[in-house]
C-alpha cells in the first residue's frame, strides 16, 4: 500500500503527491499547491492545535479513546504502584530506568541542590499573605534565572542538566515557602535526611517539632499523586515551555510560561475549581439541579472532560482508589459524598454520554489534597511541581530534536486591506 496521499487542487486541476508518515501529512508539503507562481502556497488552519502534531516524541505514550498513558513505555498503573516520583523523573528525562548506583547519584544531586539563595525569602516577603502561590511560583522561576547566568547556555549538556537538577529540586522548596508565607509561619529550610515528599511535607507542615515525623501513608500518596502529574506529552503548560524554550530563552523562564498556563482553571487550575464547585453543591440533594444548570450552559462540570480523553482518565483511576489510603489516615473528606454521587449521575446522562466526558485526573486529587491540609490555592502548584520534571524532559528533547527550529505559527490575516494615515485633526 503507497504511503501518500493524492490531492487534486480543483482551482486548477493539478494533482500532488504527498507522503505519508506516522499517520500524518507535513503541513509544509501543502505550500507546493499554488494557483499561480505569486500565490503563497496552502496552509493548513488549525486553531487550538486540534489535529496537528508540534513534534514528535519518545517521553509520553497517551490513547485517549483507550485511556492508556504511559511514560517511556511504562505504563502508569505500574509506575504509581512500583515506582517513586524521584525514579520517575529520572525515567522521563534519561528515557531508561536508573540502576541502583543511578538512582542513588540521581537522589544526591536533588537532595543536595533544594536549598535556595537567601535573597529569595527576602523577594517572597514582598507578597501580600493572600497572593495566590501559583502567582509567586511563576515569578520565583522566572527570579531563579537571574540567579543563573550561565542557564542560558542551553546547548552545553552538562550546564542543562545542572539546572534540570535545581528546578526539580528546589520546586517543593518554593512551594512550602510560599505557603508559610501565606500563613505567616517561618520558613522551614530542607532537611537532607528526608525523601523528596518527605522533605516537602516537613517544609510544610513542620511546627515546633525539633524533628518532624512525616506520616508514611500521606508521603506515598503524595509521591504517588507526583508520579501521575509528572508528565502529558504536548498539553498547554508543555506547549508553552517548549514554544518559549524554542527561542532558547533559559529553563527557569520557560518553566515560569508553563507554570503560567498551567495556572488556568482549564488546565491545573481545574483541581482547585473542582473543590469551589464541590462546595458550591454543598450538598448531594442539589446535584440534580447542579447537573441540570451544567446542561444549559450556566458553567462547566469542573474535573470532567479532556481535549484527548474520550474515556476515564487512567490517573483518576488510580487518586480515587489512593483517596481511601488518605482518607483512614485524615478522616473522610465529607465532599468526597457529593463528588461520589456527581460523577455517578454525570456518568448516566444523555449529555455527558455523548460527549464523552468522563473524570479526568483533577475530579478527585483535590479531595485528597484538602484532606491532606493544603488550602485550594496551593492545588495547581502541587501538579506543578511534579510537571517540573515533564516540561523539564520536553523541553530537552525539543532543543536536541533537529526538526525543531523556534516556534511560530502562521496566521490568516483578517483585517482592513492597506490604507493610508490620517492625522488626528482629520478623524
Ligand atoms: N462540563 C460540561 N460540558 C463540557 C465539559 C464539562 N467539564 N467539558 C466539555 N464539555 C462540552 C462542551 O461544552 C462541548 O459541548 P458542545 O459540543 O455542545 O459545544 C463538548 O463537551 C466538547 O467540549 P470542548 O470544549 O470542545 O472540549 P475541549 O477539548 O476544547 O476542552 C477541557 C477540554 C478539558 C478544556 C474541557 O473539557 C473543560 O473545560 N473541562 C473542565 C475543566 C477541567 O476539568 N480541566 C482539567 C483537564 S485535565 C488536567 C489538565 O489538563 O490540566
Amino acid at each position: 500500500m503507497p504511503e501518500t496521499l493524492t490531492i487534486t487542487d480543483n482551482r486548477t486541476g493539478k494533482s500532488y503527491e504527498i507522503s505519508i508518515a506516522d499517520g500524518t501529512i507535513r503541513a509544509s508539503d501543502l505550500r507546493q499547491i499554488k494557483v499561480d507562481a505569486n500565490d503563497f502556497g496552502l496552509m493548513s488552519y488549525d486553531p487550538a492545535f486540534m489535529n496537528t502534531a508540534s513534534c514528535k516524541s519518545s517521553i509520553t505514550y497517551l490513547d485517549g479513546d483507550a485511556g492508556i498513558l504511559r511514560y517511556r513505555g511504562y505504563p502508569i498503573e505500574q509506575l504509581a504502584e512500583q515506582s517513586t516520583y524521584l525514579e520517575v523523573a529520572y525515567l522521563l528525562l534519561h528515557g531508561e530506568l536508573p540502576n541502583q548506583t543511578e538512582l542513588a547519584a540521581w537522589q544526591h544531586s536533588i537532595t543536595t541542590h533544594t536549598f535556595v539563595h537567601e535573597f529569595l525569602k527576602r523577594a517572597l516577603e514582598g507578597y501580600r499573605y493572600d497572593a495566590h502561590p501559583m502567582g509567586r511560583l511563576v515569578a520565583f522561576l522566572a527570579t531563579l534565572s537571574t540567579f543563573y547566568t550561565d542557564a542560558k547556555r542551553v546547548r552545553e549538556p552538562e550546564i542543562r542538566m545542572q539546572h534540570v537538577v535545581r528546578i526539580i529540586a528546589k520546586m517543593p522548596t518554593i512551594a512550602a515557602w510560599a505557603f508559610r508565607h501565606s500563613l505567616g509561619r517561618p520558613y522551614v529550610y530542607p532537611n537532607n535526611d528526608l525523601g523528596y515528599c518527605g522533605n516537602f511535607l516537613a517544609m510544610l507542615f513542620q511546627i515546633a517539632e525539633p524533628k518532624y515525623k512525616v506520616n508514611p501513608v500521606l508521603e506515598r500518596a503524595l509521591d504517588v499523586l507526583f508520579i501521575l502529574h509528572a508528565d502529558h506529552e504536548q498539553n498547554c503548560s508543555t506547549s508553552a515551555a517548549r514554544g518559549v524554550g524554542s527561542a532558547e530563552s533559559d529553563p527557569y523562564v520557560a518553566l515560569a510560561a508553563a507554570s503560567a498556563a498551567l495556572y488556568g482553571p482549564l488546565h491545573g487550575g481545574a483541581n482547585e475549581a473542582v473543590l469551589r464547585m464541590l462546595k458550591k453543591i454543598g450538598s448531594v440533594k442539589e446535584i440534580p439541579a447542579f447537573i441540570e444548570s451544567v446542561k444549559h450552559g450556566d458553567g462547566k462540570l469542573m474535573g470532567f472532560g479532556h481535549r484527548v480523553y474520550k474515556n476515564y482518565d487512567p490517573r483518576a483511576k488510580v487518586i480515587k482508589k489512593l483517596a481511601d489510603d488518605v482518607f483512614e489516615v485524615t478522616g473522610r473528606n465529607p465532599l468526597l459524598d457529593i463528588a461520589l454521587e456527581l460523577e455517578k449521575i454525570a456518568l448516566s446522562d444523555e449529555y455527558f454520554i455523548k460527549r464523552k466526558l468522563y473524570p479526568n485526573v483533577d475530579f478527585y486529587s483535590g479531595l485528597i489534597y484538602q484532606a491532606m491540609g493544603f488550602p485550594v490555592e496551593m492545588f495547581p502548584v502541587l501538579f506543578a511541581i511534579p510537571r517540573a520534571s515533564g516540561w523539564l524532559s520536553q523541553w530537552s528533547e525539543m532543543l536536541d530534536d533537529p526538526e525543531q527550529k523556534i516556534s511560530r505559527p502562521r496566521q490568516i490575516y483578517t483585517g482592513t486591506d492597506v490604507r493610508n494615515y490620517v492625522p488626528i485633526a482629520k478623524r
